[in-house]
Parts: C-alpha cells; structure tokens; sequence
C-alpha cells in the first residue's frame, strides 16, 4: 500500500479503536458513554457517527496500535501520536496519544475513509483547548473537508439545500432529530473548497449561528464567498446563549423544522438590516455600511439578481438606487 493508504489504515484503526474503548472499557463507559449519554446521543446515534474514547493514558492508544503491526511513522503522519526525541534514549523515542483523555468525533472524507478526529475535553478547564484536532497532513486537509458530509450527502441532494453549522455536536444534533442534510465547517473560516463540495450537491445554503452576536459579526463575510460561487445563501440564527446542538436537543422535530422556516432569511436582506441598525444614524458608519453591503453584492454573478439586491437595500437601507449602483460600479472596477 501507498504512504496515503497507510495513514487511512491506522486512522480507520484508531476509530475502531476508540469505538471498542467507549463501548467495552469500563472507563470508557464510565467516563466516555456518560459524557455523550449527557449530550443526549442514542446508541445508534453514537454507532452511526463512529464515536469515540481514547483512555486517559499516555500512550494507550499508541502501543495497541504498534502491538497490531501499524508503524509509528504512520502514526505520527497523522498526527495520532506526537513523537518527541529523548536524548538519554535515542533509539526510543518517548511517544505520547495526542488525544489523551478526550472524547472523539472522526472526519469522513465525502465516500466514508476516515481523514481525522477532533477530540473534546470532557472537564471545563478554560486553559486547554476544548476541541483538538488533528493536524493537516498528506490525508487530512482541513480547508477541503466538511464534518458529516458523508452523512448529509444524499438528503442534501434530495432537500436540494443544505444547512451549514459551526460544529460537531451541531451537525450530530440535527441529524438525530431528523434533519440529515447538515454539515460544519468545524470552527474555521469557510473556504471555497469546502463551498465547492456543497455546490455539487445544491445550489441552495442555509448558513446557521450560534447564538452569540461575536460569531455571527466574524462569519458575515466569509458568506461571499459562498454568493461568489452562485449559490443562494440564507442565515438563520439562535436564540442568545443557543446554537444548533442545544436548540434541537431541546425542541421536537417539528418545532425545530417550524423554527428553521420560521427565522430562515434571504442572507442580502438580514445583512442589510443588521447593518442599518448597528450604524443607527452615524453619517459615517452609514457610509461604510453601504459600501460593505454593495460588496457583498457585487460578489453574485448573476445581473438581474444583482439589480434586484441593489433596489431592496435602497429599501432597506433608506438610501437611493443610483447611488447603490454607483457603488456597485466602483467596487467593480477596483476588484478587477
Ligand atoms: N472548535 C475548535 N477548537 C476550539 C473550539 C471550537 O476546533 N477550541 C471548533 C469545533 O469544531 C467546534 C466548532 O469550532 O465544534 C464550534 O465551536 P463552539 O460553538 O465553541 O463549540 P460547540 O460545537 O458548540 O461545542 P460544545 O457544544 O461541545 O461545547
Ligand atoms: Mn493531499
Ligand atoms: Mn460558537
Ligand atoms: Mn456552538
Ligand atoms: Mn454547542
């Protein structure tokens, strides 16, 4: 097998696993199966997405993986084991899980191969990182991948839209409840390859936030990008201190459907009026709302659209067409 087939293997190994710690030993019973039991996770729900536990040991997960005959060249490849050199002992390196402790949420590539995990801490330290993720590697590249795309792919098609949530537990929330065609970006800015990945599918997004105006403000103009490839975006947020996860583990189906028809928005229009109402009747803040909202304009290909988006910010907005279009006109210049 080639290098890249090789970092597939002991990935697929190591959510085998971490599955088979979860579900058979008695501290990942104890610790893990409690924590995603809390969540509110079914058996199948957990079976399903793979779920996982690796022990609170240094190199548990490490020497049951070389003790099966996969190499720790591969091991650290994927970044499933840290390596460090010890001078007093140079042909035995100290090798330590890099998800010690942490419940484990594996990355399907679009047919099902596993690239990565992201591991959650299960206590509230502060200090450590909650979400660790694997590191970019000749598998794993995280701009091109989507969490739950392997799950979502045929209910994206068939719903021809496809919501897209900031993470794991989000993506793992809905799908328990009954919406399957939904995917994170897990934390990172969205990038146009993983928007790519969405378009072949629908051209159809509905982009969902965390109910936390800090998040929602940094998100806005990475949607651009999603118009720029000719899509049709709407947003719909959560209420304050809600994201997607805690909403449908606390609603039905039925009211989260209603909810998600009810708070859906043309993206251009909630821009719009989010702006207008932050710069209130500052001259100059009104001035940079115009431009900001005409850039995400000029960013839909499509000219009609763009003229029908100019006419209802000129609503929105209480400022006249033509001086929208002499917007539009100028930032189209420059970005040539
Ligand atoms: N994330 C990350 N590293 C962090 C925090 C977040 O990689 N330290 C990513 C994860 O993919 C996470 C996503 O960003 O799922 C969204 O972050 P956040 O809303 O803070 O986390 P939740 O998914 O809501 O996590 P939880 O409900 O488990 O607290
Ligand atoms: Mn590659
Ligand atoms: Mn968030
Ligand atoms: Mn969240
Ligand atoms: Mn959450």
């Amino acid at each position: 097998a080639n290098e890249r087939e090789s970092m597939y293997l002991v990935s697929e190994f190591a959510q085998a696993h971490f599955s088979e710690m979860l579900w058979e030993s008695e501290l990942g019973k104890a610790i893990g199966m409690t924590y995603f039991k809390e969540r509110g996770f079914t058996d199948g729900t957990i079976k399903k997405f793979g779920l996982g536990y690796c022990l609170d040991q240094w190199d548990g997960f490490t020497n049951a993986a070389l003790d099966k005959g996969y190499k720790l060249h591969y091991l650290e490849k994927t970044g499933l084991t840290i390596v460090k050199e010890d001078a007093n002992n140079p042909n035995n390196p100290r090798k330590f899980d890099r998800f010690k402790g942490r419940v484990m949420f594996p990355i399907h590539s679009m047919s099902g191969r596993v690239l990565g995990f992201g591991g959650r801490i299960l206590t509230n330290d502060k200090k450590a990182a909650k979400y660790l993720n694997s590191p970019e590697s000749d598998i794993y590249h995280k701009s091109k991948v989507l969490y739950g795309i392997y799950y979502a792919k045929q209910a994206i098609a068939k719903e021809d839209n496809c919501y897209l949530v900031e993470g794991y537990t989000d993506v793992i929330q809905f799908y328990q409840r009954g919406i399957h065609n939904v995917v994170a970006s897990s934390g990172t800015a969205l990038t146009p390859e993983q928007i790519r990945l969405i378009n072949r599918l629908t051209k159809n997004i509905t982009v969902l936030f965390d109910g936390d105006a800090a998040g929602l403000r940094a998100s806005l103009r990475g949607i651009d990008l999603i118009l720029e490839q000719g899509m049709n975006v709407k947003v719909c947020t959560f209420p304050e201190g809600e994201d997607p996860d805690s909403f449908a583990k606390n609603n039905d189906l039925e009211e989260l459907s209603q909810y998600l028809q009810d708070n859906s928005k043309d993206f251009i229009q909630f821009k719009a009026s989010l702006l207008v109402k932050e710069a209130a009747n500052d001259p100059i803040k009104r001035a940079d709302t115009v431009r900001d909202i005409v850039h995400s304009i000029s960013k839909i290909p499509d000219r009609i659209q763009k003229e029908i988006y100019i006419q209802e910010c000129a609503q929105i907005m209480n400022i006249s067409e033509a001086v929208l279009f002499n917007t539009l006109a100028q930032i189209s210049k420059k970005d040539i």
